[in-house]
């Protein structure tokens, strides 16, 4: 029996970017000189972890491989694949890229700012729980609403979580639960990981403690905000 988990991570880079409104699909947009792309990519090389997929758009798996896996000499991606039309897609391609894993961290590119104590802070969920997602509270309150923009309902504070990526599962388990979500499409739009385990598995997805400048790079200030972290002195009081 295999003593040691092999624990991999697909960073997903194939998205258009269509909220940031600029010609360059946004990971690919310089922060500080250096692709958005890279830092997670950097954070992943220098952790724990054993293995890196990355899922880049049609046509760019050159550019990226030659331009941001070879240039900033990242070892630990061994595959560097087209994702799909949808996010879930992409992930899917990622998973099924991967040979021997016993853990997977699915992680947005887009998020630049992970650090190896949130990567342990995962760790140590997934190996006790199975399935994991970063979180932080709420520090607005939310609403539900309908289609005409009236309020319907506001869900207790304490009990809303923004959710983050990495989003950490037992290889078997999430690719398992991708394998019955496209056999079942559930009608609802599914935009992350956990909301695949959560419709198709009975396995409970736990939260751990992500952090508030895992941003995910979504909107042009967003690109201010993630300027402002890289130039500010760290632990922010
Ligand atoms: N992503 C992906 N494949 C897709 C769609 C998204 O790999 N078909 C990735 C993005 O590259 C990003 C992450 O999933 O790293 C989170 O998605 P999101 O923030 O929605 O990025 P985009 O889809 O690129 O942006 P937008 O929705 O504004 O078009
Ligand atoms: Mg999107």
């Amino acid at each position: 029996m295999k003593e040691w988990k092999r624990h991999a991570a697909i960073v997903l880079a194939a998205g258009k970017g269509s909220r940031m409104k600029c010609d360059v699909p946004k990971q690919y947009l310089s922060l500080k000189g250096k692709p958005v792309l890279y830092y997670a990519l950097k954070a992943f090389e220098e952790s724990f972890i054993d293995e890196i997929v990355l899922v880049t758009g049609v046509g760019q798996e050159e550019y990226c491989q030659k331009e941001i896996v070879e240039h900033y000499g990242f070892q630990k991606v061994s595959h560097v694949i087209a994702g799909g039309k949808e996010r879930y897609d992409s992930v899917y391609r990622g998973i099924c890229a991967l040979e021997g894993a016993d853990y997977v961290y699915i992680h947005d590119g887009a998020r630049p700012f992970i650090d190896n104590a949130l990567l342990c802070r995962a760790r140590n969920t997934v190996e006790q729980y199975h399935a994991c997602a970063a979180g932080i509270p709420s520090k607005d309150t939310i609403k539900l609403i309908n289609e005409q923009g009236f309020v319907t309902g506001t869900p207790e504070r304490k009990y809303t979580w923004i959710i983050q990526t990495p989003q950490v599962f037992e290889y078997t388990l999430i690719r398992g639960a991708y394998e019955q979500m496209y056999q079942n499409m559930p009608a609802v739009q599914i935009t992350d990981d956990a909301m695949v385990v959560e419709t198709m598995l009975c396995t409970p997805v736990k939260l751990y403690e992500g952090s508030y400048d895992n941003i995910k790079i979504t909107t042009p200030e967003d690109m201010v905000v993630a300027e402002a972290f890289l130039n500010a002195e760290y632990p922010l009081l």
